[in-house]
């Protein structure tokens, strides 16, 4: 088994962002600004949003954040997603799901200038992934692409189940890798919460990426010998051993299954590390093509 290392392959991907800020920055003084909304208090979400301005800082970039109440109505958010469409400065930015449960997501998102979702969130830009068009890819799917290609994976023809339909990972994932293109050429497989032989299917996965959110969900019985594993899941679970008083669970028990894979992402370091500089490279793509409007 060898661990696909999120943090030294972001850290290659990130080098690389951080040269060509200085460049963009020696050409017209001018560095890319990310600006991410968060509302409400969910810990993981902040830290999740406080990774992604240290990831600015990091690189060159220049980042703001904007930090809503709990009790903010729907109509403030869209007021400020409206002053960030319209604030020239900013080039691209993010509003962090999940939103309070009194805010439409969909409303939100259909809002965000398509030019400057870094999120690759707005139909328009989704339906530009699904048709192959050039757009921002969400920065979960495309930090996966990214780590199976600079780890030499190869996919063409290989069976990849994707474990989860979310909009964010699990739908967009599973068009990715059935794509006419490398990474891609997959046969794909999805399967979902009524999925009725999901054992079965999981063993048959040469590529196997999880995205459901359930903790160490997946045992080696659900695993192929030889399989490569992506864990998307970091969920907070309780361990008074640990320093702030929970452990990140992914949705893979590693232990269980680390012998069966012939690679295996660990949480924390796979995914994570490879979404934020994902986002970086969106947003460093959002001046690129800034520029040339
Ligand atoms: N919540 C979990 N992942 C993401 C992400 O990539 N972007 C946003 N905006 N919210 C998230």
């Amino acid at each position: 088994m060898q661990l696909l290392d999120g943090k030294a392959t972001s850290a290659q991907l990130k080098a690389e962002i951080a040269e060509k800020v200085a460049e963009i920055k020696a050409a017209n003084g001018k560095v890319p600004h990310l600006a991410a909304v968060i509302v409400g208090d969910d810990g993981g979400s902040h830290t999740y949003v406080n990774n992604k301005v240290r990831t600015c800082e990091q690189l060159g970039f220049e980042s703001t954040l904007i930090t809503l109440p709990e009790e903010c109505t729907e109509e403030e958010l869209l007021q400020k997603v409206d002053e960030l469409n319209k604030n020239d400065d900013i080039d691209g930015f993010i509003v962090q799901v999940p939103l309070p449960a009194h805010i439409d997501e969909d409303k939100v998102t259909e809002a965000i200038n398509p030019d400057k979702d870094v999120d690759g969130f707005h139909p328009q830009n989704l339906g530009r992934m699904m048709l192959g068009l050039p757009t921002y890819i969400s920065a979960t799917p495309n930090g996966i692409l990214e780590l199976l290609k600079r780890n030499g994976i190869t996919t063409s023809g290989k069976h990849c189940v994707v474990v989860g339909r979310s909009n964010i990972v699990g739908t967009p994932m599973s068009i990715l890798m059935s794509r006419n293109a490398e990474p891609g050429n997959c046969t794909v497989t999805m399967v979902h919460s009524r999925t009725q032989n999901m054992q079965e299917i999981c063993a048959s996965a040469d590529i196997l990426i999880v995205a459901i959110g359930k903790p160490e969900f997946i045992k080696a019985d659900m695993v192929k010998e030889g399989a490569v594993v992506i864990d998307v899941g970091t969920t907070r679970v309780p361990d008074a051993s640990k320093p702030k008083g929970f452990a990140l669970k992914g949705d893979v028990d590693f232990e269980d299954v680390k012998d069966k894979c012939s690679f295996i992402t660990p949480v924390p370091g796979g995914v994570g590390p490879m979404t934020i500089a994902s986002l970086m490279q969106n947003t460093l793509l959002a001046v690129e093509r800034k520029a040339n409007r």
